[in-house]
């Protein structure tokens, strides 16, 4: 079966069973400030499993590109991906364990869908701890399914909980599915959801029941949501019977096209395969990220550094395969035969293909430059630092190779391994820390179960964000569009497509609109209709964006006279006369033909 077979008989399943297909997002996840790119199926569906209404129902499907870079250690071995895309079914306030577990059991067994032996599964679930129970609900569901107790596996937390880490909301116990891959076990202990490379995790099911309150206590939620991910890459995986991701339809001729540009064979040596692994995750990665709708382009910052890092590692496995004899441009080629893989599930990136090139070949480029400057750099401090005994690299003098060099820590960790030599990555982060807003920097953010915060500040930023676009849009002109949104409760940030700087003058307009509108108190109302009709009454949609038929709409002002119309799930607040004072605090460039505005709501 191939990738593309997965995908419409996953849609088709649940199509069957009731479900309305949704589409997948953007790449970049809008408003939520705790991660730098979309990690999951259920982040663009965050504000329906938090209580708003879905346009499209109450049980959906759909399939969502994701980026996941936390364990980006580890691509190179059989299944980790840094992209990869999940197939999810979700239940808004319907169907709850019992219902989602036997779909998930019929998709996986049936002969007519995936067909998998029911003795190649094994399960695991919430173990229970002070704060839930037990998960012996969904334990029961699996044994009457002919699960037996041993392949159900008992886990806690860190493992079978998905949900807020630290902050307040929907949050609840998993029950994950896991593929026996025949492969050796670790021990007597191996269990479903052992790493040791036996059990390989394909589907999950989530079951928000509680709500995590403000003491951090767990109140059951009358509104229980099923969110559920399946990974295409694994599954394709062992429905072929295949090693490796890297043998699948999904990835077999990128690994063709890496194999040709660095002139090396997979399949002979362990090393070499790795290398050929890690490129071929990494520029596929990047030739999504760079073919998305909202343009992400290689940065020191945010998704633009996870982007930056996945072409330099790309590039310098390259040079490990080839050495000197690597050709200019290395990564392009391989990206343009990822294209024609993913333009059929992402038609998005077909207009993009040039971007993804020609930024590819500009930042292979400039870290050719920093490379070379930078491995002489090394080799230059080698001698010394080989005479330390502990063998331990200080964070300092690699954060010097960072600033002075632009060599990224990743790499010096590399290089420094290869010659036995650890680095103390508490200094580095500290003098990193020092050097730039490391909040955002960093890239690895990825935060099991970010969901977004719904406080009432952030709410209240949304609906600013409403009023900020259509503000500039009537100051500066109808170019204007927004190319991201990240919100927190301390600000927001709302990028958008214009030329120049904005003057002293227009600023000041723009944010006087806005205040005229909070003060005139203005009653913000929600409305959901077909999406031909929101686009031809005005409503603001996300260029580039796919949108369902029914879409959600809010308006802000009187029935008729409405200062914005705007496509959006929400939520918002009520009435403008709760935000306050908006005050912007920065217009700057964030990107070529893009501009960025900080503002603050002041109460
Ligand atoms: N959110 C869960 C996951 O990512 C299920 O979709 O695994």
């Amino acid at each position: 079966m191939t990738s593309d077979e997965l995908r419409e008989k996953y849609i088709n399943f649940f199509l069957k069973r009731g479900h309305e297909r949704i589409q997948g997002k953007s790449l970049l996840p809008e408003n939520d400030p705790t991660v730098l790119f979309t990690t999951a199926g259920m982040h663009p569906l965050v504000p329906y499993l938090l209580g708003e209404d879905h346009p499209a129902g109450k049980n959906l499907v759909n399939y969502q590109k994701c980026i996941r870079t936390g364990d980006i250690e580890q691509v190179g071995n059989y299944s980790h991906l840094t992209f990869f895309e999940m197939l999810g079914n979700w239940s808004l306030g319907e169907y709850f364990k019992k219902e989602a577990i036997e779909m998930s059991y019929e998709f996986l067994t049936s002969p007519e869908w995936l067909g998998i032996p029911a003795e190649k599964l094994g399960i695991t679930v919430f173990a229970g701890d002070e704060d839930a129970p037990r998960d012996d609900e969904s334990a029961a569901v699996w044994r009457s399914l002919g699960i037996p107790e041993d392949r159900i596996n008992y886990l806690p937390k860190a493992d079978n909980w998905w949900g807020p880490a630290g902050s307040t909301g929907p949050c609840g116990p998993d029950s994950e599915m896991f593929y026996d891959t025949g492969r050796d076990s670790c021990g007597e202990e191996c269990r479903p959801g052992c790493s040791c490379g036996k059990w390989l995790e394909i589907w999950n099911d989530v079951f928000m029941q509680y709500n995590k309150n403000s003491e951090g206590k767990y109140e059951s939620l009358v509104r229980k949501c099923v969110d559920t991910g399946m990974g295409i890459e694994r599954t394709v995986t062992i429905l072929n019977g295949k090693k490796s991701v890297y043998e699948t339809d999904v990835f077999i001729d990128i690994v063709a096209a890496v194999e040709k540009a660095t002139s090396s064979t997979y399949g002979k040596d362990d090393e070499i395969d790795k290398s050929i692994r890690i490129i071929s995750d990494h520029i596929r990665a990047a030739t999504i990220v760079l073919g998305d709708t909202r343009a992400v382009t290689p940065s020191n910052v945010g998704a633009g550094y996870v982007l930056r890092r996945l072409i330099r590692r790309a590039v310098r496995h390259g040079r490990k395969l080839a050495g000197e004899a690597v050709p200019f441009p290395l990564l392009s080629p391989i990206a343009e035969v990822a294209v024609e893989k993913l333009k059929g599930p992402y038609p998005e990136i077909i207009e993009n293909t040039s971007r993804i090139r020609d930024e590819l070949d500009k930042e292979e480029k400039k870290f050719l430059e920093t490379l070379t400057k930078g491995e002489h750099e090394f080799e230059k401090l080698l001698p010394n630092l080989l005479k330390n005994p502990q063998k331990i690299m200080s964070g300092r003098l690699a954060f010097k190779l960072y600033d002075t060099y632009g060599f990224p820590i990743e790499l010096t960790e590399e290089l420094a391994g290869e010659n036995g030599l650890s680095i103390n990555r508490e200094e580095f982060e500290e003098a990193f820390r020092k050097h730039q807003e490391l909040s955002r920097a960093g890239g690895d953010q990825v935060f099991k179960g970010g969901l977004a915060d719904n406080s009432e500040i952030v709410t209240k930023y949304h609906t600013a964000t409403h009023l900020l676009h259509k503000a500039l849009r009537v100051v500066l002109g109808d170019h204007v569009a927004q190319k991201g949104s990240n919100i927190t409760a301390e600000r927001l940030r709302f990028d958008f497509s214009h030329g120049a700087p904005m003057t002293g003058e227009e600023i000041k307009r723009v944010q006087d609109l806005v205040n005229e509108q909070i003060g005139k108190k203005l009653p913000v109302s929600m409305e959901i209709m077909e999406l031909e009709k929101a686009l031809a009454e005005g409503a603001i949609a996300f260029f580039g964006e796919k949108y369902e038929e029914r879409v959600k709409v809010y308006s802000i002002g009187q029935k008729g006279e409405e200062f914005t119309k705007e496509l959006c799930g929400g939520p918002h607040v009520e009435n403008t006369g709760s935000l306050g004072k908006f005050s912007i605090q920065k217009e700057q460039s964030s990107s070529a033909g893009v501009r960025r505005i900080r503002a603050v709501l002041v109460t």
